[in-house]
């Protein structure tokens, strides 16, 4: 299954989520690829380590050799690099992405993110983290993958921006990748003693969103498992936050989440 973790509203969690959930992929044995799209190379540095920079060649490398028609299709896996993680690999990015962004966008090479992923072989899991935009990078994340996961913060901007989201969605769904479809609203930072993100979410929940039904709460972990560039699993099994992940892996594994069949048609999201 290829998914996308897209939002284009800034910290809300992709990078975090996209690295946990591959780990707990990869930790249950399933061969799980992490694409790393955004030029902050967020994802990159949580899976490598402080040395992320020295693994190339990057995905701004594959962009490159697209633009330039160097690019051979033989020697595709050359991008994909093995995480200090058994069965997780990574495609890094690099903050030279954003030097091809305009290029990329005026040639039309939406559908390259999907032929090299055609190329490199099969996993079980791809995870795709996309930058705070929907630029380029984010469009061609949601043209290559079967699904996308959204990640909702709890908070009242990012409340009133979600259908914005699944109408960014739709269109891509309606011109570029018909297979295309949501598969759920990952809540993030959630904090059960607090009356505001209970509403929130409530209130998506009562418009019939697909909400995963395991939230993931607030903790420091996050930002330690990142410090030490050690996902959830590997650097603290057994708290609650990475037990919260497992589930939601689990939820998304065994296509759990309850979504009403308007949800999956054309009119909910256009
Ligand atoms: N469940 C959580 N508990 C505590 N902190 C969290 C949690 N999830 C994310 N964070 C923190 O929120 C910040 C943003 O997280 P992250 O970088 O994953 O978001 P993002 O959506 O990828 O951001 P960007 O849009 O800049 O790429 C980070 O400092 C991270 O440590
Ligand atoms: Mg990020």
């Amino acid at each position: 299954m290829r998914r996308v973790i897209f939002n284009q509203k800034g910290g809300v969690g992709k990078s975090t989520i996209t690295c946990n959930l591959a780990a707990i992929s990869a930790d249950k044995g399933l061969r799980t690829l992490v694409i790393d799209l955004d030029p902050q190379s967020n994802s990159s540095q949580y899976l490598l380590g402080r040395n992320a920079a020295t693994f190339t060649p990057t995905i701004a490398d594959y962009f490159d050799q697209v633009l330039q028609f160097t690019f051979n299709a033989n020697t595709a896996k050359q991008f994909v690099h093995q995480t200090p993680f058994k069965n997780l690999f990574i495609i890094p990015a690099s903050p030279s992405l954003e030097d091809s962004l305009t290029k990329l966008e005026n040639r039309h090479k939406l559908y390259k993110l999907r032929c090299l992923l055609d190329k490199i072989g099969p996993f079980d899991n791809v995870f795709i983290d996309t930058p705070p935009s929907m630029n380029f990078f984010t469009q061609s994340a949601l043209i290559a993958t079967d699904t996308c996961l959204i990640p909702f913060d709890c908070d009242l901007f990012s409340r009133n921006a979600i259908y914005h989201l699944f109408r960014g969605v739709s269109d891509i769904r309606d011109h570029y990748n018909a297979k295309l479809r949501v598969e759920g609203v990952v809540v993030n930072q959630y904090q059960p003693s607090a009356t505001i993100p209970k509403k929130l979410v409530d209130e998506l929940l009562s418009e019939g969103l697909p909400i995963i039904p395991t939230f993931l709460t607030a903790s420091i972990k996050v930002r330690e498992s990142h410090d030490c560039a050690l996902p959830l699993i590997h650097f603290a099994r057994d708290h609650k936050l990475t037990i919260e992940f497992m589930r939601v892996f689990q939820t998304l594994q065994t296509n759990e989440i309850t979504q009403p069949d308007a949800f999956r048609t054309v009119d909910f999201m256009s």
